[in-house]
C-alpha cells in the first residue's frame, strides 16, 4: 500500500469532507463547507496536507496561521490506514511548514472525550495544557 503526501488543493475539499463525515472524534461544523474551506486552503496554501493511496484521500490535516501561532484542524486518517505513521507524517509536514515561516508554537483543540487523539498528540510530543480554557463567539 503506497502512501503519497502532498499539499491540499481546493479540488481535494469535497473528498476530504466525505472522509471527515465518516469519523468519530472530528467535530464537523457549519464552516466545513466548500466555500469556507476553499478560503482556508487559499489563505494557508503551505499548511494543509493530504495523504493519498491509489488516488484516494486517506488522510488530511488543516493548518492555519493567524500571524502569531499555528492552529491545527481536522487531522484525520481513514480507518484501515491508521497506526501506520500517516497521522504523524501529516503533523510533521504541518509543523515543518510552520517552522519555515518562523512560527514557534502551534495549538490543536481536541474534544474532551476523544481519548485516541489525546494519546496520539502526547505520543508525538505535544503538551496537554491544563491552565487554558477556550472561549468562542459566533460572529
Ligand atoms: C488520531 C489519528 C489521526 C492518528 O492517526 P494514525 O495515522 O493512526 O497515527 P500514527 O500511526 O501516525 O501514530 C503515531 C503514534 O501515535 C500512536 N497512536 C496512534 N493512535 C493511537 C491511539 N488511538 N492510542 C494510542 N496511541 C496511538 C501510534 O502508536 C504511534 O506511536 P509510535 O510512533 O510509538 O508507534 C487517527 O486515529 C484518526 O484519524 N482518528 C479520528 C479523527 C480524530 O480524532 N482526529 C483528531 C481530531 S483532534
Amino acid at each position: 500500500m503506497g502512501i503519497g503526501f502532498r499539499t491540499m488543493e481546493a479540488s481535494d475539499i469535497l473528498a476530504s469532507i466525505e472522509l471527515w463525515k465518516t469519523m468519530k472524534g472530528l467535530a464537523i461544523r457549519g464552516s466545513d463547507n466548500i466555500r469556507d474551506l476553499t478560503d482556508h486552503v487559499n489563505m494557508n496554501r503551505k499548511h494543509n496536507f493530504v495523504a493519498v493511496s491509489e488516488k484516494q484521500i486517506v488522510g488530511t490535516v488543516l493548518g492555519g496561521f493567524d500571524g502569531r501561532r499555528g492552529y491545527i484542524y481536522h487531522l484525520a486518517v481513514k480507518q484501515g490506514f491508521r497506526k501506520k505513521g500517516i497521522g504523524k507524517e501529516l503533523m510533521e509536514r504541518c509543523f515543518r511548514s510552520f517552522k519555515e515561516i518562523n512560527v514557534s508554537k502551534c495549538h490543536m483543540m481536541v474534544l474532551k472525550d476523544n481519548a485516541e487523539a489525546q494519546d496520539f498528540y502526547k505520543k508525538i510530543g505535544c503538551e496537554l495544557r491544563t491552565e487554558i480554557l477556550v472561549f468562542s463567539k459566533n460572529l
